[in-house]
């Protein structure tokens, strides 16, 4: 396992808290700069958690709040890369401050890129979590979204205040279009 962090005192900490756990690398850098590298030493198949966003003070705001689209262009050079993205929510929308919504991509151009670099690939969304994953994948996929399907979504849009929300929204709309 390799696991990139561009604060170093992060590293270091996690680095000594997980001392025991032998197989573990730990790179100190900005990911945009550190992935494509380390992408291209890797052989097989390989999971790629993309987790590496601004979450707080000292966690790479300074440099880009949210690096995604050079890290999955790092990946084209994988073959059959499993990519996972964390908190699928911050690209559905411009996420609220403290964050900088202005170093976000929103989700459209999140599917156009994974489309676009892994043509071979089949993109979703489950829990927070963007999933693009080889095609011979997809059974495993659909056997986790059958499965889940009644634990994800338990409440018809009625029952869980989802249609008030969206009158609302269409009003908003609406009145925008100047009906
Ligand atoms: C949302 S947290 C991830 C936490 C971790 N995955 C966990 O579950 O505990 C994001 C981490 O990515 C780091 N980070 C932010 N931008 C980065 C970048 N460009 N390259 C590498 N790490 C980055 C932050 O410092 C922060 O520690």
């Amino acid at each position: 396992m390799i696991t990139i962090e561009v604060n170093p005192e992060i590293s270091r900490t996690t680095s000594r808290r997980l001392a025991h756990l032998i197989n573990i690398e730990f790179v100190i850098g900005n990911s945009a700069e550190v992935l494509p590298t380390i992408a291209k030493r890797l052989a097989g198949a390989t999971v790629f958690w993309l987790d590496g966003h601004y979450c707080g003070p000292g966690t790479g705001a300074d440099i880009d709040e949210c690096p995604i689209v050079a890290e999955v262009e790092a990946l084209k050079s994988c073959v059959n890369p499993i990519i996972l993205i964390d908190d699928a929510r911050c690209f559905l929308g411009p996420p609220p401050p403290p964050h900088k919504s202005e170093h976000w991509i929103g989700i459209d151009d999140l599917f156009n890129l994974l489309w676009k670099n892994f043509p071979n690939h089949v993109t979703t969304i489950l829990d927070d979590v963007v999933v693009c994953v080889p095609k011979m994948l997809k059974p495993v996929l659909d056997e986790d979204w059958h499965s889940n399907f009644a634990e994800r979504y338990p409440f018809s849009s009625t029952q869980s205040g989802v249609f008030p929300r969206l009158t609302n929204f269409a009003r908003r709309v609406l009145a925008r279009l100047g009906n």
